[in-house]
């Protein structure tokens, strides 16, 4: 009697497999780079939230070791004593979008590092070389275990941290919608002064020579000053979308 033929044992792994892939939609990793005040923080939150995408602040990391260098006296004119501080604190960012979170050290950072001395302070020590390496290999981690990808926001993801994301954009915003924007969140501080300490933050971010702030070749620019927040929200989940039936 001739002997049966082996059964396949492997049909019934792949066929699970494929179908895993047509119901689970891959990983999508979003870079959102601009200035300040063009709606980055707001608009990347509530896309992360609407698609089930993990979310990243970047410039939280950055405020971050700015402060623990405010407080551990370290002299943030001084680039050397930068560099060789910057491994020292330990920052762990959350990644929930509805409620994202920032420690150092174990301390709760979150409202520290938005005080004007971190914001006066943070566009020097994160022009550090060192500095932006250990944060770079941090939010290239970060990305790498979200489960199902992740919006991140910042200056240099498009171009430096994350050239390969699928979708970069780019928001811009007049500086006057942006100063109204800033100083409306900055209660008690007016749209002038506001203006010209972000014109300020703009050209040091701009001018250094490690990763600045730029758009990437391949990024799409939104221009935010005429449009609601719901609208740029409606617009960058439109591109996601987009990319992702492409995939
Ligand atoms: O987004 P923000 O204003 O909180 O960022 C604070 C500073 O951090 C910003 O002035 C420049 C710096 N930053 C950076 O150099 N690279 C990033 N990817 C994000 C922020």
């Amino acid at each position: 009697m001739p002997a049966r033929p082996p059964r396949p044992r492997t049909r019934k792994v792949s066929v699970t497999v494929e179908s895993a892939a047509r119901t689970a939609p891959a990983a999508v990793i979003v870079a959102i780079d601009g200035p300040s005040g063009t709606g980055k923080s707001s608009t990347s939150k509530a896309v992360a939230a609407k698609l089930g995408l993990s979310y990243l602040d970047t410039g939280a990391q950055y405020r971050a070791i700015t402060w623990w260098m405010i407080t551990n006296e370290i002299d943030t004119d001084d680039p050397a004593a930068i560099a060789t501080a910057a491994a020292k604190p330990v920052i762990v960012s959350g990644t929930d979008p509805g409620a994202p979170t920032i420690t150092v050290d174990g301390l709760d950072a979150a409202g520290p590092i938005r005080t004007q001395e971190v914001t006066a302070k943070v566009s020097a020590v994160s022009a550090v070389p060192e500095v932006r390496a250990l944060i770079t290999q941090l939010q290239r981690d970060i990305a790498a275990a979200a489960p199902a990808g992740i919006v991140v926001e910042g200056r240099d993801i498009g171009t430096t941290v994350l050239p390969d994301a699928d979708l970069k954009v780019f928001l811009t915003a007049s500086p006057e919608a942006r100063a109204a924007r800033r100083s409306g969140e900055l209660k008690g501080v007016d749209v002038a002064t506001t203006r010209e300490a972000l014109l300020k933050r703009d050209a040091a971010d701009s001018g250094r020579k490690t990763s600045p702030l730029a758009k990437a070749d391949d990024a799409v620019e939104v221009d935010t000053t005429e449009l609601t927040l719901d609208q740029v929200i409606e617009c960058v989940v439109t591109l996601i979308e987009e990319k992702r039936a492409a995939k």
